[in-house]
């Protein structure tokens, strides 16, 4: 296991706990994202909240507030965001944790995005930010009383996306919730359907099966029955809400 401290340019915000647990970087995202995530020049071209938003047809800011309304005005307890997201999200997300005296751990497999979630947090805020696969998380099980996944699922191959379900199922308690935002498939007359997804699929080659299927076909059964979902933007996304 690699345990090199993920090196920081001014005081820490919490614990950074450090090793990539579950077998370094996966090739998908040094094949497929690399210009998205792993280069340090994406980094520095995508961490632009409007060039997000842009991506997102101007819908950052309603998703974004979607996912935390799921959260909750407070998140006492502990809370886990598995992957980094460009933009506020986990500022905001952070400051409601702290405002309840909570705490927050962010599960990123590329140093280089945790490096720079924290560049965007307060130096004392109570986030612990851990280099490891979302498929193996370092948290024992019902650790957690929510997880929050943005984004994350429609970027996996299959048999990842399905490990990281089972992991965030494993780790959050019974009666604790699970809330993932992501794409899902628009309706016929959605003009996005015809212009945007065949682009989209090229660009995001694992997306295209959580179009066809829906996120739902994704989850262990024991999710499914206690699913809520919640549409945006003609149906292009989803938020899910999962009772654990
Ligand atoms: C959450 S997704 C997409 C976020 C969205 N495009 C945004 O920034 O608003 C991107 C993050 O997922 C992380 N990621 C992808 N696969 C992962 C895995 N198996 N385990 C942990 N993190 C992963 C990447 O390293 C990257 O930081």
């Amino acid at each position: 296991m690699d345990m090199r401290p993920i090196a920081r340019p001014r005081p820490v915000a919490g614990p950074v706990t450090t090793g990539a647990k579950g077998g370094g970087i996966p090739r998908y995202l040094t094949h497929h994202y690399w210009w998205a995530y792993v280069h340090p020049n994406a980094v520095r071209v995508f961490e632009r909240q409007w060039l997000v938003n842009l991506i997102l047809w101007g819908c950052y800011r309603q998703l974004r507030d979607a996912a935390l309304a799921a959260i909750g005005e407070t998140a006492p307890g502990r809370s886990l965001q598995v992957a980094c997201v460009y933009g506020d999200l986990t500022p905001e997300l952070a400051h409601r944790v702290d405002a309840s005296d909570g705490s927050l751990d962010v599960v990123d497999v590329l140093p280089v995005q945790l490096e720079n979630l924290g560049h965007k947090l307060p130096v004392d805020a109570p986030v612990r930010l851990l280099n490891s696969n979302a498929t193996d998380l370092p948290a024992p099980d019902a650790s957690y009383d929510r997880a929050l996944l943005f984004f994350l699922l429609h970027e996996q191959p299959a048999d990842v996306r399905r490990r990281t379900l089972e992991e965030v199922m494993r780790v959050v308690r019974p009666g604790g919730s699970i809330v993932i935002v992501d794409f899902s498939r628009p309706g016929l007359l959605h003009p996005l359907r015809w212009l945007w997804l065949p682009i989209l699929g090229v660009l995001e080659p694992f997306a295209r099966d959580l179009w066809r299927d829906g996120l739902e076909a994704w989850m262990p059964e024991s999710a499914r029955r206690s699913m809520r979902s919640t549409s945006y933007f003609g149906g292009l996304y989803q938020r899910l809400v999962i009772t654990r």
